[in-house]
């Protein structure tokens, strides 16, 4: 996977997910040693280069990168040319032109990293564009479903929540499926995008129907900044039909964990209790996106710019220009 781009789920291969997961689960020891660093990507360059907040997916880049020995550059857009209305582009170039190995974006528009990767030298990794992908999202979460029930082909996992608007529901649909899950998706219809079930999932508008005999069960955060409408009643009226709790819990298996890729509104997609206690997982989730990305950076940036490619990448880009 040298030099690829790792822009989504719906692009991999089953063999290529199955590799970063094991590559991940190689990663994890070195998490756990006194001194948590390896020199795999020593000499290389990571940019971090986020448009839209994050609290989770930059640090654990961050942390990804340097537990491997690389040199991590976090780009902050506030302080940039981009306040100076620098375009997207000029400012991919600018940073391209510094010779990264490996360049991490999140936009709020969806395709941004793909146009960034059609005129970059260096592969591209999306953390997250619109409510498009997130992969390294749907990867960790495959991890942590892996390390807690010991397979994924067979399970049944439910998601529920704001399905339309979510990058990691879609990321998750696609990781879940192709590794042989069954992939149910539920919430308010308004949240529900017309036409889901064509990616093979089941639809439920009621969340019993939906969460019986789970093994594991997904909520999603509302996204706020997403929303061009109303899409439920009000907060109040959606915690009480689709905020998870140990009640609703109930309808599913007896050891069906729970899952939340964070930020959690607490009291609204999730109880305050089920967010901090087991049979929750939302820790180890995080956890497990730093050996999740670093498997990504060694996987995609593990030999360097490709010399050829970066060529090949700047010929375009010229020729688009
Ligand atoms: C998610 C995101 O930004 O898409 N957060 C994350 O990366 N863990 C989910 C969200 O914001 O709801």
């Amino acid at each position: 996977m040298i030099g690829r781009d790792i822009l989504g789920i719906e692009d991999l291969s089953r063999d290529e997910i199955e590799l970063i997961l094991e590559t991940a689960e190689r990663m994890q020891e070195i998490g756990t040693r006194e001194v948590k660093k390896v020199p795999t990507l020593r000499g290389r360059t990571l940019i971090n280069l986020f448009f839209e907040p994050s609290t989770r997916t930059q640090t654990s880049f961050e942390i990804a990168g340097k537990r491997l020995a690389a040199d991590v550059v976090n780009f902050s857009v506030g302080s940039s040319s981009v306040t100076k209305r620098e375009t997207l582009l000029d400012t991919a170039k600018t940073l391209d032109a510094m010779d990264p190995d490996c360049v991490i974006v999140r936009h709020k528009v969806a395709g941004v990293p793909h146009r960034l990767a059609a005129v970059l030298g260096a592969p591209v990794i999306n953390a997250g564009d619109g409510a498009h992908e997130h992969p390294s999202q749907a990867l960790l979460d495959l991890l942590t479903v892996k390390e807690q029930k010991g397979r994924i082909e067979g399970l049944t996992v439910t998601i529920i929540g704001d399905i339309a608007h979510s990058r990691v529901a879609r990321s998750n649909i696609y990781g879940f499926s192709k590794l042989g899950a069954e992939v149910r998706v539920a919430g308010p219809p308004t949240m529900l995008p017309v036409g889901i079930e064509s990616l093979g999932v089941k639809r439920y508008t009621n969340l019993r129907e939906a969460i019986e005999g789970a093994d594991v069960v997904m909520a999603l955060r509302i996204q706020m900044e997403r929303l061009e409408g109303a899409c439920f009643p009000s907060v109040r009226e959606y915690a009480a039909t689709f905020g998870l709790d140990r009640a609703k819990l109930r309808f599913a298996k007896e050891d069906a964990i729970v899952m939340h890729p964070g930020p959690v509104n607490r009291g609204v997609e999730l109880s305050h209790e089920l967010a901090d206690h087991r049979p929750s997982v939302i820790l180890d989730q995080v956890r497990n996106g730093v050996a999740l990305r670093m498997a990504l950076l060694y996987l995609v940036a593990g030999r360097g710019r490709k010399a050829g490619e970066a060529e090949s990448r700047a010929a375009r880009a010229a020729g688009e220009a």
